[in-house]
């Protein structure tokens, strides 16, 4: 039986990703900004669930949940950084503020829930950290640039991590899931621009359609991804990098294909800045 820790279970990608691990015989430290929303989607699995608090951009509440889990299980075998939100729009309508907020909950929340947990995995000699980034991780997306710097970010550092923890037996995968099926969409949890500048009005009109049409539409289904975060921790090697969905899969072909050419195409530039000696 495995110790599963995630952020943001109190609904959408958590929380299937916290029943799927309860539903195949786990314990889960299931964590949220409300921890009684849990309590009632997740009650029906007893003392192998347990709901506490945690908000990623609280410090203190991140080493508050990380006692009473290691208190009450023991060991952390899975660490799921899933809690996160999208800031759309044009780049230039987005403030200062709205920036750090967004890599507040997308950057430094996982990196502290992270720095929380390690020494426990390393005193254990074991651990897998999965991060959900996003398509938005793998390729720039029009109008979610503030959302993308957040994601590759978090896919950088976690590439990083696999190598820098692998002697402590500790695994990293990123997660890349296309679209879901989840609140991401909605105005529940997606933020939108703070400063409108008059000559993105068409540009914010497009966007904002397009958004609204595919809420709660997508194709990607949460249930099936809990149920394959599932088989990923229990992969012997699991991968670095997992497209979750067939449009963030035709992403990572496609990104593969555009930098194979462009390293072919601007090779001879490429290496002439070695030098000779
Ligand atoms: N759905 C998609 O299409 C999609 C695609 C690619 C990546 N993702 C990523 O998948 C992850 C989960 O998103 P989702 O699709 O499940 O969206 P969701 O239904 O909106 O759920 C977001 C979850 O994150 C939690 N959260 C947000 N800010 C938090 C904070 N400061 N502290 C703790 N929890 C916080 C929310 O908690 P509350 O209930 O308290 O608000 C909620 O549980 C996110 O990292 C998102 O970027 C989603």
């Amino acid at each position: 039986m495995k110790t599963w820790f995630i952020t943001g279970a109190s609904r959408g990608i958590g929380l299937e990703i916290a029943r799927a691990a309860l539903l195949a015989g786990d314990a889960v430290v299931a964590t949220a900004r409300r921890p009684d929303h849990v309590r009632d989607m997740l009650g029906e699995f007893g003392d192998r669930v347990l709901p506490l608090a945690l908000d990623v951009t609280d410090e203190a509440s991140i080493f508050a949940a990380v006692y009473a889990a290691t208190e009450a299980f023991g060991r952390i075998d899975v660490l799921v950084n899933n809690a996160g939100y999208g800031q759309l729009g044009a780049f230039e309508q987005i403030s200062g503020t709205a920036v750090s907020r967004q890599f507040a909950t997308n950057v430094f929340g996982v990196f502290d829930v992270t720095r929380a947990v390690l020494p426990l995995m390393r005193s254990q000699g074991s651990g897998h950290v999965v991060t959900i980034s996003s398509v938005c991780g793998l390729v720039g997306v029009e109008g979610a640039s503030i959302y993308c710097a957040s994601k590759f970010a978090v896919a950088g550092w976690s590439e990083a991590m696999g190598l820098e923890l692998a002697p402590f037996g500790i695994r990293f995968t990123v997660v890349e899931p296309g679209m879901f099926r989840t609140d991401f969409l909605d105005e529940l949890s997606m933020q939108w621009i703070d400063v409108p500048v008059a000559e993105y009005a068409e540009f914010d009109a497009r966007r904002r359609s397009s958004v609204r049409d595919a809420n709660h539409r997508q194709d990607g289904d949460p249930v099936a991804l809990g149920g394959v975060v599932g088989a990923l921790v229990r992969a012997d090697h699991p991968p670095a990098h997992f497209a979750a969905g067939s449009d963030a899969l035709e992403a990572t072909v496609k990104r593969a294909h555009r930098d194979l050419q462009n390293a072919q195409q601007w090779r001879s530039l490429s290496i002439s800045t070695d030098r000779s000696d």
